[in-house]
C-alpha cells in the first residue's frame, strides 16, 4: 500500500497553464499532411488546417504552441514563408529526411492556427544560421501596428493588425543542431540578438534562452551567469529513450518488462534535472523571476516499421499515457520554475497526442492524459508527501506511484496518480488534511496489457472511462489503482 498525505489546506504558487504547451515542427509528416491539408484538400479544413485535428487540439485547451522548430527553427528563413503561396521558396528540410518544404505553412499560417485553437504562440527564431536582422525584422512584421518596412509588407501579405506575440525563443539546441556552440559564445550571441528582439507598443515579448541538453549543468551555470538580466526564461530538453541507446532506442509497442521498467527509470530522472537545474537558476535569481521551459520532452523510440526515419513517426501506448501522467506531476512539483513545458510533438511526430492517416484521425493514450489533466491548468499547487512501495526490477528499484494535486479557484481539489507497475494494482491511502468532501469522481486510463494502443482500425482501444474504485474510511480515501493505469479524482 501507498500513502499520501495531501495538505489541501496550504495551497502554494499557480500551477502555470502553459506546462500543458505542444510543440509543432516543420518534421515528417506533424505540420504537413497532420495539420496543414491545404485549401484544396478533399479533407475537410478551415483555411487550409484539417477540421478534426482542429477540433481535437481545442478541446484540449492547448495554452501554447511552439513552432517551427526544434532542428528547423536554425535553418529557417522566415521571409521564404510569407507573401502568395505559389511564389514562395522551396527549400530542402535537410534535418528531417531531406524533403522538399514548399513554404505553404508560414507565419500567417502558423498565428491562424494558434487563433482556431485558442492556443499562444511561441516562436523559435533562427540563431544558428540566420541573422541579427533576420530575428529583429520578423518581430516587427508580427507586431508592429503603424507604418514600417515590415509591418507594411504584412499588411500587403494581408494582415491589417499585428498579432499578439509574447513567447519567442532566442535559437535551439544552439550546443547541437543550433550551430554546434560552446555555452560561452552561445551566451554573447543570445545577448547580441535579443537585444534587437523589440517591444513595439503594448507587446511585450518574453524572451527565452536555448538552455540544456539534459544533465549540461555547465550550460545552464554559464547562460545564467552571463545572462539571466536579459532573459525572462531559458529552455531545458529531456527525451525518455527506453533503451539509453541512441542507435537502438526501442520500439515503440513491442518491448519487454524491463524495457516497460527502464523507460519509467530513464522518464524520473526528470525530477533530478529540475531539481538540479533550478538549484543553479536559484544562486543568480534568487526571486525566480526567470522561468526554467521545458520546451521539449517526451518518449522517443525507433521509427514505426516501414515508415521515413527521418520522420520520427512513432505509436503509442498506455507506456506512453503513463511517461505524460509522471511528467506532468513532475511539472507540478517544481512549478515555482518550471513554467512552460511543451512536449515533442503535436501530431504524428514523437510522443503525439494526435496521429493522422489520410483522411482518418486518432487520439492517443497521451491524449487522453493531457485531457485528463488539464483540470490542473492554473490551479494553486497542493503539496503531497508520496510514501510509495518500491517497483524493483533486476536490482534497481524506482517509485510505484506518481502523484500530485491542485485546487482550482472554485475550490475543487484535484489528484492525478500513476500507477507504474506492468503487473500489480496499488492501494493509496490518502491522508487529506483541510479537505471536507461532499462528492467525488474520477476518470481512469489502463489497458489489458504494456502494449495496448488505438489504431486506425481500432481508434478507441485505449481511451478514459470513469473510475469508482475508491471509498472513505474514517476520513481516509482508498484509491484502488490498476496496475498500468493514471487516474485523476475530483472532489468536492
Ligand atoms: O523534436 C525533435 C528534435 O529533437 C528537435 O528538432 C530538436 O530540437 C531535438 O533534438
Amino acid at each position: 500500500m501507498a500513502k499520501l498525505t495531501i495538505h489541501a489546506d496550504s495551497p502554494l504558487h499557480t500551477i502555470n497553464r502553459n506546462i500543458y504547451g505542444h510543440f509543432s515542427e516543420h518534421l515528417g509528416r506533424c505540420i504537413y499532411e497532420g495539420i496543414w491539408v491545404g485549401l484544396d484538400s478533399p479533407i475537410p479544413n478551415t483555411e487550409g488546417m484539417r477540421n478534426d485535428v482542429l477540433d481535437a487540439l481545442k478541446k484540449l485547451q492547448i495554452p501554447v504552441l511552439r513552432w517551427p522548430g526544434g532542428c528547423f527553427a536554425d535553418e529557417y528563413h522566415w521571409k521564404d514563408g510569407v507573401g502568395p503561396a505559389e511564389k514562395r521558396k522551396r527549400m530542402i528540410n535537410t534535418h528531417w529526411g531531406g524533403v522538399l518544404e514548399n513554404n505553404h505553412f508560414g507565419t500567417h499560417e502558423f498565428l491562424r492556427l494558434c487563433e482556431l485553437i485558442g492556443a499562444e504562440p511561441y516562436i523559435s527564431g533562427n540563431v544558428g544560421s540566420g541573422t541579427v536582422a533576420e530575428m529583429s525584422e520578423w518581430v516587427e512584421y508580427i507586431t508592429f501596428d503603424g507604418e514600417s518596412p515590415m509591418a507594411n509588407w504584412r499588411q500587403e501579405n494581408g494582415r491589417e493588425k499585428p498579432w499578439k506575440l509574447t513567447y519567442f525563443g532566442v535559437g535551439n539546441e544552439n550546443w547541437g543542431c543550433g550551430g554546434d556552440m560552446r555555452p560561452e559564445y552561445y551566451a554573447d550571441l543570445y545577448r547580441r540578438y535579443a537585444c534587437y528582439v523589440r517591444n513595439y507598443g503594448d507587446n511585450k515579448v518574453f524572451k527565452i534562452a536555448c538552455g540544456a541538453n539534459g544533465a549540461d549543468y555547465k550550460w545552464t551555470e554559464v547562460l545564467m551567469r552571463e545572462a539571466t538580466k536579459y532573459m525572462d526564461g531559458i529552455s531545458l530538453h529531456h527525451y525518455t529513450i527506453p533503451t539509453g541507446v541512441w542507435k537502438d532506442k526501442g520500439s515503440a509497442t513491442d518491448f519487454s518488462e524491463q524495457e516497460w521498467f527502464n523507460t519509467f527509470s530513464n522518464t524520473l530522472i526528470m525530477d533530478e534535472l529540475l531539481t538540479r537545474h533550478s538549484a543553479i537558476m536559484d544562486t543568480y535569481d534568487p526571486d525566480k523571476r526567470v522561468a526554467l521551459i521545458v520546451d521539449e520532452w517526451g518518449t522517443w523510440y525507433n521509427v514505426e516499421p516501414g515508415t521515413n526515419p527521418g520522420f520520427l513517426y512513432q505509436q503509442n501506448t498506455i507506456r506512453d499515457a503513463l511517461i505524460a501522467g509522471i511528467n506532468l506531476n513532475l511539472f507540478h512539483h517544481h512549478s515555482d520554475r518550471v513554467r512552460m513545458a511543451n512536449i515533442a510533438q503535436v501530431v504524428n511526430v514523437l510522443q503525439a497526442v494526435i496521429l493522422t492517416e489520410g483522411a482518418d484521425m486518432l487520439l492517443t493514450p497521451t491524449y487522453h492524459v493531457f485531457d485528463m489533466y488539464k483540470v490542473h491548468q492554473d490551479a494553486s499547487y497542493i503539496p503531497v508527501e508520496t510514501d510509495s512501495p518500491a517497483y524493483e526490477m533486476d536490482g534497481k528499484q524506482i517509485t510505484q506511484l506518481s502523484a500530485s494535486a491542485s485546487k482550482n479557484a472554485q475550490g475543487q481539489l484535484h489528484i492525478s496518480l500513476c500507477n507504474l507497475h506492468h503487473s500489480e494494482p496499488l492501494v493509496v491511502q490518502c491522508d487529506m488534511k483541510g479537505q471536507h468532501t461532499n462528492t467525488i469522481s474520477g476518470l481512469i486510463i489502463t489497458a489489458d496489457t504494456m502494449y495496448d494502443h488505438n489504431t486506425f482500425e481500432e481508434p478507441e482501444a485505449v481511451k478514459t472511462v470513469t473510475f469508482t474504485d475508491y471509498h472513505f474510511e474514517n476520513d481516509q480515501l482508498f484509491v484502488t489503482l490498476p496496475a498500468r493505469s493514471v487516474v485523476t479524482l475530483c472532489l468536492n
